[in-house]
């Protein structure tokens, strides 16, 4: 596959992946596609529309993972599509009909669009959420593993219906793809962290900078993290699109850490942050879990950026987009 003067298709266009992704297809000479379900909102999109290249590579088309077929158009010309979109709220009233439903649908949706379209490759953006929700949990993980539905759904922890969406429409994509034949692969990003262009904090930076915000909620999401960058989940995306034997499933996470580690870090950093140094259950021995990128590696994909990295790009850009205080020290002051 090359990308000179291919068309794909990008879901979920307007968010911290999916902007990101569009940012490095556009760069690499593709001409995108980017489905959001608000064109008109220029609050939600003028940061695609700012990007190089957009007045000649890129155009917006209207789609909804809750209205069957919406994907259609946006699809059809296209070889590839990365379907980055799902639905994200956590604190939804309805989660089966707001979450799980269009998730699992809107994936049926895309696949129907891209088999009519005889699309090349398929490539969608699942979640370590559907690996490692299990009532025992191991130190390593691959992509044998599978998240177990029925413990998510009695236990019903933070965030239970995006981890069952994301499990049942990936599972039934991979039914889908077998069925029709369709080049199908997804890649499972660990917590994703690092620099962003929407106007707004992206959802899992509310997690990763839970240490400097203190929004204690979160912590218990990174007592033992595993995190990548978002610059390197993209270009895994790209490397795996344009991989002829690229298939089935892959992990891509580069960076293993604790809630502790990572404090440790930010507060070497940032010292004007006022960031814990204890949390519960949490000491030097903690033992970390690994998500293992074996087969990404294998395949020869090769990861370039630091856990510092990725947190020092969110830092500076949280700070640059008003996002994030400079510092905790004047706030105390005043
Ligand atoms: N960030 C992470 O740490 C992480 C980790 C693992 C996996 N992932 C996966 O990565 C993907 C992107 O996540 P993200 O962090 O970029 O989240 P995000 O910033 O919230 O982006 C998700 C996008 O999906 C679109 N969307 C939501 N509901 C939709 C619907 N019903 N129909 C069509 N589009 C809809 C939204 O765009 P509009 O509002 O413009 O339509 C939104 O911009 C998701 O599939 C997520 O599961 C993320």
């Amino acid at each position: 596959m090359g990308s000179e003067g291919e068309t794909v298709c990008v879901t979920g266009a307007s968010g911290f992946i999916g902007s990101w992704l569009v940012m490095r297809l556009l760069e690499r000479g593709y001409t995108v596609r980017a489905t959001v379900r608000d064109p008109g909102n220029l609050k939600k999109v003028s940061h695609l529309l700012d990007l190089p290249k957009a007045g000649t590579h890129l155009t917006l088309w209207k789609a909804d993972l809750s209205d069957e077929g919406s994907f259609d158009e946006a699809i059809q010309g296209c070889s590839g599509v990365f379907h980055v979109a799902t639905p994200m709220d956590f604190d939804s009233k309805d989660p089966e009909n707001e979450v799980i439903k269009p998730t699992i649908e809107g994936m049926l949706s895309i696949m129907k669009s891209c088999k009519k379209a005889k699309v090349k490759k398929l490539v969608f953006t699942s979640s370590a959420g559907t690996v490692d929700v299990q009532p025992t949990k191991k130190q390593v993980y691959d992509e044998s593993c599978w998240s177990d539905i029925d413990f998510v759904r009695s236990v019903k922890m933070t965030g239970w219906m995006y981890f069952v969406s994301k499990t049942l429409a990936e599972q039934a994509a991979w039914k889908y793809a077998k069925e029709n034949e369709l080049n199908f692969i997804s890649i499972i990003p660990t917590l994703v962290v690092g620099p962003f262009l929407m106007p707004s904090m992206p959802p899992s930076l509310i997690t990763a900078l839970s240490p400097i915000t203190g929004n204690e909620s979160h912590y218990f999401i990174i007592k033992d993290g595993q995190f990548v960058h978002v610059d390197d989940l993209c270009m895994s995306h790209i490397y795996l699109y344009e991989h002829p034997k690229a298939e089935g499933r892959y992990i891509c996470s580069s960076d293993e850490e604790t809630i502790l580690g990572l404090s440790n870090l930010l507060r070497n950093k940032y010292p004007d942050y006022n960031i814990p140094t204890e949390f519960e259950g949490v000491d030097e021995k903690f033992e970390k879990v690994v998500f293992s990128s074996k087969k990404l590696r294998d395949i020869g994909f090769e990861f370039k950026h630091s856990l510092e990295d990725m947190f020092v790009g969110a830092v500076e850009t949280c700070r640059e987009k008003g996002l994030l205080p400079l510092s905790h020290k004047n706030t105390q002051d005043s």
